[in-house]
């Protein structure tokens, strides 16, 4: 296993020479990329980052585009209304960290669930609590209440990036956009999740068909759909150009972020049956405590990859999931990565 840590640090210096970059940044996907990238101004390095708080979402698929776009638009404050266990709010909070933005951010959510969302306990709560405690304190509140009630906790005019996903009936979001609008800055974006999903009760798709006519918008159709709205009057540059390209090449666009998409939530997948596995995780803890402190740097950062790179050896010798879906996934990444 030390071994196999250390094949991967000399694969990322091989690449990062490669590619004639200067730096690998920390969510550099060695599973996936070996070679330059396509640089547009719809892709960069941050669209290939891989969260590090893989908890189960139906948020998974929006995580490339969404490091994307907090890079893209460096909001100087952030508002979530809907959090849950935290996957997209902590890709938020994880962009501020690795980019070193000076942004605040805002989690709401009454954290007892909903009829759509299913209710559920206090654990839920505390665990993204505990998350936010540990990893991001410095600059997010957990705002633990009903939407409307903290309205008066965050002044008008102040937020950048506004994420929508409470209850997804089209009068509720219709009442959180209405209600959360003066929030927003001349810059202000707002992103609204499910506006592709028409199953009895959801309305999102309804609402985002009327506002898409009146502001700039890109809407995605993978993992339940993802519309981006342009409310505010001074557009961030790299999200003009991301609109602009986006009339020109929309399909290039969702292809290549459902496909990144696809990535993460097979992550997120192989991730649940790797904990199936006993002494996996224990295992990759004790190789990482032998390696010196610059690997072990590396190896926590990508522990999650290697558990999963060093499943898929495993089931590789195996039959029963030969023919499995994320075996398929992390084979051609296996062979990726020898080139
Ligand atoms: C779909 S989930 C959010 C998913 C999350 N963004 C993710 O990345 O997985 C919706 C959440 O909104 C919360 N919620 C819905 N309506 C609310 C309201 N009016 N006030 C506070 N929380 C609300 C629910 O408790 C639930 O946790």
């Amino acid at each position: 296993m030390v071994a196999f840590i250390r094949e991967v640090v000399a694969f990322r210096a091989a690449a990062q020479e490669a590619s004639h970059v200067n730096e690998v940044p920390p969510g550099f996907n060695f599973l996936e990329e070996r070679t330059v990238r396509p640089s547009d101004s719809w892709i960069r390095d941050t669209s290939y980052w891989v969260p590090r708080h893989l908890v189960e979402s139906a948020w998974l698929e929006h995580a490339p585009f969404a490091f994307w776009l907090v890079d893209a638009i460096r909001p100087t404050a952030i508002a979530e209304l809907g959090t849950h266990n935290g996957f997209s709010y902590f890709v938020f909070c994880e962009t501020i960290v690795r980019l070193g933005l000076p942004t605040r951010t805002f989690a709401l959510d009454s954290w007892q669930g909903d009829d759509q969302a299913g209710f559920y306990g206090a654990d839920v709560y505390e665990s993204v609590s505990t998350i936010n405690e540990t990893d991001y304190s410095a600059f997010s509140t957990l705002l633990r209440g009903y939407f409307d009630d903290s309205l008066d906790s965050i002044p008008d005019g102040s937020i950048d990036l506004l994420h929508i996903d409470g209850r997804h009936g089209y009068d509720d979001v219709r009442h959180d956009f209405e209600a959360w609008r003066p929030k927003l800055t001349d810059r202000g974006v707002v992103i609204f999740h499910d506006i592709a999903e028409h199953q009895e009760g959801f309305g999102v798709w309804q609402f985002w068909a009327e506002v898409a006519q009146q502001y700039p918008s890109f809407a995605f159709d993978h993992g339940h759909g993802l519309g981006v709205l342009a409310v505010g009057g001074d557009i961030p540059k790299r999200l003009r150009a991301f609109l602009e390209e986006g009339l020109l090449k929309e399909s290039e666009i969702k292809k290549f972020y459902e496909s990144r998409g696809a990535v993460i939530a097979e992550l997120y997948d192989l991730r649940v049956r790797a904990a199936e596995v006993p002494g996996l995780k224990g295992e990759l803890e004790v190789a990482g405590h032998q390696l010196n402190e610059k690997d072990r740097v590396i190896a926590l950062q990508e522990s999650d990859h290697l558990g999963l790179v060093d499943q898929i050896r495993r089931i590789h010798e195996s039959t029963s999931w030969r023919l499995t879906r994320p075996l398929r996934f992390l084979r051609d990444a296996v062979r990726r990565h020898r080139g």
